[in-house]
């Protein structure tokens, strides 16, 4: 192992409370809490690195939570079926206090893709172990009923902006979480999940294509690194399909410096380049066989570590607007550091081989 896969494993395993949640980023305030989508692709890189029962630690811990607050999940089904729109108390939030609660300050907690990407973390951490205990079958039951009924309402996206769209990558994790949880569900919910499995590609193509390639949302023409995700690894489409293939090239040739941002309206601590994002393309080319790429991008993850070997949420280079950097420094500080997201997808990325079963393309 390289010293920062070594650290990147020793890092993620140092932070993880005794009964198994991640902290976001342990230094960083508005982080301190546990979110579905870094926790899962951090248990995800865990699985990778040998480290599955850290890994079982974390998804047993999301699955008791979300069975405490399994009532939400009856509420929103009930505001589904009247057509009403969802209050707070009607859905599941996207992120939890160490102990497993809700936050109480004020956050953007509608956000579904989380609960996909969970599943198909869950998925593939259960393909090694070949059964599905509580909580686990009590959580898979309660997420596939929610995504079921909600998936194509608007949310936040995985970046907590632009809750009244709705979006691509949002899509791709569910579409990625109830295929991947197929053969844990109860056989009562198989005819349901495979219509929205069949329905949801098309409907995303529909939606969110314009001009050959795939759209951060509609009504925008610009693309989001997130996109990615549609193949990699949720498998909503091929990485051969030509508007997946054009949508890369337009990631590449918009949002790829050194490393790689978000979009290219992003202020958030000014948009710098994401190391998370940056590992994401680099596995992206991995998978396709493009090592060298890979290699290099890789080379330039690592290079971001400080002397203790942490990785940030993403580093100010080639700024998209420098004034807002200075404005989210003075208001939460310096970026996030480490993040435990951005070690996840450097062991995901410089680790060859995928753990259970999933098989996006
Ligand atoms: C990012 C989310 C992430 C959260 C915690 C937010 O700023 O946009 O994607 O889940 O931080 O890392």
């Amino acid at each position: 192992m390289d010293g920062i896969l070594k650290r990147s494993v020793a890092i993620l395993k140092g932070y993880q409370t005794p009964w198994g949640a991640f902290p976001a980023a342990p230094s960083f305030p508005p982080y301190e809490y546990v979110w579905l989508r870094d926790g899962t692709f951090i248990a995800y890189a865990l699985d990778l690195a040998g480290e599955g029962e850290a890994a079982g630690a974390f998804y047993t811990f999301m699955a008791e939570t979300i069975v405490k607050h399994g009532h939400k999940v009856h509420r929103a089904l009930r505001a589904a079926e009247e057509s009403r729109p969802l209050g707070d108390e009607d859905y599941l939030h996207t992120r939890y206090t160490l102990l497993g609660e809700e936050g109480r300050e004020p956050w953007g907690n509608f956000q579904l893709d989380g609960y996909g990407t969970y599943l198909w973390g869950l998925a593939s951490h259960l393909g090694h172990q070949g059964r599905a205990d509580r909580p686990y079958r009590e959580a898979i039951s309660l997420v596939t009923a929610y995504l079921c009924a909600l998936w194509d309402r608007p949310c936040l996206d995985c970046w907590e902006e632009w809750g009244e769209y709705r979006h691509p990558s949002t899509w791709a994790a569910i579409y990625g979480g109830l295929r991947a949880a197929l053969p844990w569900l109860e056989p009562s919910w198989e005819e349901k999940v495979l219509s929205v499995l069949d329905d949801l590609p098309a409907k995303l193509r529909a939606e969110f294509s314009r001009e050959g390639h795939f759209v951060k949302f509609a009504g925008r023409p610009g693309v989001d690194a997130n996109l990615l995700w549609l193949a990699v690894p949720f498998g909503v489409c091929s990485w051969d399909d030509p508007t997946f293939r054009t949508t890369v090239d337009k990631i590449e040739e918009d949002l790829l410096g050194g490393g790689l941002k978000r979009y290219k309206e992003d202020t958030y601590y000014g948009g710098g380049e994401w190391v998370l994002l940056t590992a994401w393309l680099a596995w992206y080319y991995r998978l396709r066989g493009r090592e060298r790429e890979a290699r290099d991008l890789l080379e330039w993850v690592a290079a971001q570590a400080d002397e203790e070997g942490r990785l940030p949420e993403q580093v100010p280079h080639n700024l998209n607007s420098p004034e807002h950097y200075a404005y989210w420094v003075r208001r939460w500080g310096p970026v996030a550091r480490p993040l435990l997201w951005s070690h996840a997808m450097y062991i995901i990325a410089a680790t060859p081989g995928e753990p259970g079963s999933w098989s996006g393309f």
